[in-house]
């Protein structure tokens, strides 16, 4: 690295907001050091750029492609790491992904899954409580839901299913309990046609998510907590594309007959929710 080139460039800096000349200033630092220890090529530096810009192109209302490289990377993840630190009882949170998006209000043990896939796949009764990091139940908590079908696919994705198909927005009870019934959600592959595809199959990725259903939870006096549930036995439980399987988070469904109001076979998840009190501090 030329330091006499990156002390021109950072004594330029002059951010009317401190923490913008923080941020710029190390992404200079940062960026100059990977110049230095690549030593990219003038072409390779113009494909570089190139692929950002293309990146921006794949961008649309709907899509986001430079969220969906961060995912990619694992960058998403250390952002949530580094801005979710909490005591070692809580539920870790987890990326939130693309798919996220309002969801039906749901009476407690219904069913979320109402589309083609309710005659194909697994049944599943999916149930828990949420509580705050101490064990105390936080009833009246809400707990919004959303996964894939058994082939992989988000109702956004897939013209059989209804909108709010596979989602759900639950009240926990008085003991703070939650319950619905669905199908097993499978592994999927993320959206591979854009650029963030193209990087995996660059440096030989596969672009598949472990089977997971999606939770987005809050209760008042706590931080809302995003995270997912994933299915124990999923082959790609090491391989995640998106970095967000923690072990916390891997539950496996017991096989069962009766209960629950079901007919026929059907897997249980149990899964608690450990929400962290508004305030928490390191040591406090
Ligand atoms: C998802 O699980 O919905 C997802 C997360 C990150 C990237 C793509 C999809
Ligand atoms: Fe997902």
């Amino acid at each position: 690295m030329t330091d006499k080139l990156v002390r021109q460039v950072l004594d330029q800096v002059d951010a009317p907001d401190p923490r913008v000349g923080e941020i710029v200033s190390a992404l200079i630092v940062h960026l100059h050091a990977f110049v230095d220890e690549v030593r990219p090529t003038e072409a390779e530096w113009r494909a570089g750029l190139a692929f950002l810009a293309e990146t921006g192109r794949w961008c649309t209302p709907d899509r986001d492609e430079f969220v969906l490289l961060s995912d990619m990377l694992g960058l998403t993840s250390a952002v949530d790491d580094v801005n979710h630190a909490g005591p070692d009882n809580m539920t870790p949170s987890s990326v939130e992904g693309p798919f996220h998006s309002p969801a039906p209000v749901r009476e407690p043990g219904a069913w979320i899954s109402e589309g083609p896939e309710r005659g194909r796949g697994t049944p599943m009764v999916v149930h828990g409580r949420v509580l705050s990091c101490d064990g105390t139940p936080l009833p009246g908590a809400t707990v919004d839901l959303w996964q894939a079908a058994d082939d992989g696919l988000y109702d956004s994705q897939d013209d059989a299913q209804r909108p709010g198909n596979l989602r759900g927005l639950f009240t926990a009870d008085e003991e703070g309990r939650y319950c619905f019934r669905t199908i097993r959600p499978s592994s999927y592959p993320v959206p591979a046609d854009g650029t963030a595809g193209r990087l995996l199959r660059a440096i030989g990725r596969h672009p598949m998510r472990p089977a997971h259903l999606h939770y987005q939870v809050t209760a008042p006096g706590h931080r809302p907590l995003t995270t997912h549930v994933f299915l124990a036995g999923d082959p790609h439980l090491g391989s995640d594309a998106a970095f967000a399987v923690k072990e916390e988070l891997v539950r496996r469904p017991v096989p069962r007959t009766g209960g629950w109001e079901m007919d026929g076979p059907y897997e249980e998840v149990e899964f608690d929710l450990r929400l962290v009190p508004l305030g928490w501090a390191p040591g406090g």
